[in-house]
């Protein structure tokens, strides 16, 4: 289909030639964009699809998930990372069964009031699920509208997202905001790349400012963010026969709800030992000795790093008793797989793993 030279028209031509075959993409079923979107949010979509294709055979509609276990839900989305949006998806079914009779709702302004529904996510389900004239701004949306502008404003800014929603909106083509909205993903994924844009490619150059000026590599304009900490964490690997012993995090808060092995961040002016040792008597009122150290492991977090510290440790005295988490349980190592963990304690319980298949 051909439409016409304008931006909007160029755009929509580019996407019906190259736009990607994703597996939800043309479903009539919202409960597949929903949770395609929830799962979009922070990852690319590459590292989504088996995720996505998995859970739908897991949690087919939104009366499975809601009545799903929180543990078969972050098992299932162990290792794509920012558990809170698992944590919220589950939620967000609930509510929907609770509170709407099972149906999602189509308005951006419900959407928006659903757990961890912000304005992009209320957008793209709105526009791509219920064909809403909604522009949905993510961040890659954002770098290509910049681009096209040449926007002297940080568009992550309150003013510069403004400018960037009046843009998108003027150029939105009435009734079909889920294609144009899924053209530009495309575009910015496929084309308008942010290292190196392939302008060659672009359908869009005739009406894009920064390829104009030939100022690409100047937009988005960015404001100066401050470096991300680096925190020392350190972790016990406490040992009974052939089981360790995994603590449960509290249920809100970073990885909350997750299995980790006990332990804490290092403070100033103490040695590792002494963190663990601390950490282990606060949390677990226990004395314990440490021992060899089992690896050092490292994971980049989006607002700070990470370097984790594991060490073998004896109990000494006391039996432990979960005084900051949610539980406890001493787990045959060959089984730590089946409990949901975030990146390093996973890490973790594979190398106990090879140890074992090593030694055996
Ligand atoms: N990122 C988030 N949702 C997407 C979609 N529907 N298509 C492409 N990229 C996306």
């Amino acid at each position: 289909m051909m439409t016409d030279g304008t931006f909007t028209g160029r755009l929509l031509d580019w996407y019906a030639k190259h736009g990607r075959g994703l597996p939800w993409r043309g479903s009539p079923d919202p409960y597949a964009i929903l949770v395609s979107e929830y799962m979009a949010q922070q990852t690319r979509v590459e590292t989504v699809i088996p995720y996505y294709l998995r859970w739908m055979a897991q949690f087919p509609n939104i009366q499975a998930l809601a009545e799903a276990p929180l543990e078969a839900v972050l098992k299932a989305w162990e290792g794509l990372g920012y558990y809170a949006r698992a944590r919220n998806l589950h939620q967000t079914a609930r509510v929907i069964v609770t509170n709407h009779a099972g149906y999602i709702p189509s308005s951006v302004d419900e959407l928006r009031a659903l757990p961890g529904i912000g304005d992009y996510t209320a957008a793209a389900v709105a526009s791509l699920a219920f064909g809403a004239d909604e522009p949905a701004l993510d961040g890659n949306l954002r770098r290509v509208l910049a681009r096209v502008t040449a926007l002297e404003e940080d568009p992550r800014t309150p003013k510069g997202v403004n400018r960037l929603k009046d843009t998108a909106r003027a150029l939105l083509p009435p009734g079909r905001a889920g294609d144009f909205n899924q053209a530009l993903m495309d575009l910015s994924n496929q084309v308008c790349l942010p290292k190196k844009p392939r302008c060659a490619e672009c359908p869009l150059t005739a009406c894009c400012e920064a390829f104009k000026q030939n100022r690409q590599a100047d937009f988005p304009v960015k404001v100066k963010k401050a470096p991300v900490p680096t925190l020392t964490v350190t972790a016990g690997v406490l040992r009974r026969g052939h089981t360790v012993l995994l603590t449960k995090r509290p249920a809100d808060g970073l990885l909350g709800g997750l299995w980790e092995f006990p332990g804490g961040k290092q403070e100033p002016d103490e040695t590792l030992p002494e963190c663990l040792a601390r950490e282990l008597r606060e949390e677990l009122d226990i004395e314990v000795s440490v021992g060899n150290e089992v690896g050092v492991f490292r994971h980049a977090y989006s607002h700070f790093k990470v370097v984790l510290h594991a060490f073998e440790c004896e109990i000494v005295s006391g039996e432990p008793r979960p005084l900051a988490s949610d539980g406890l349980e001493w787990l045959p190592v060959s089984q730590l797989g089946e409990y949901a963990m975030g990146k390093i304690d996973r890490m973790i319980a594979d190398k106990l793993n090879l140890i074992i298949v090593s030694i055996v």
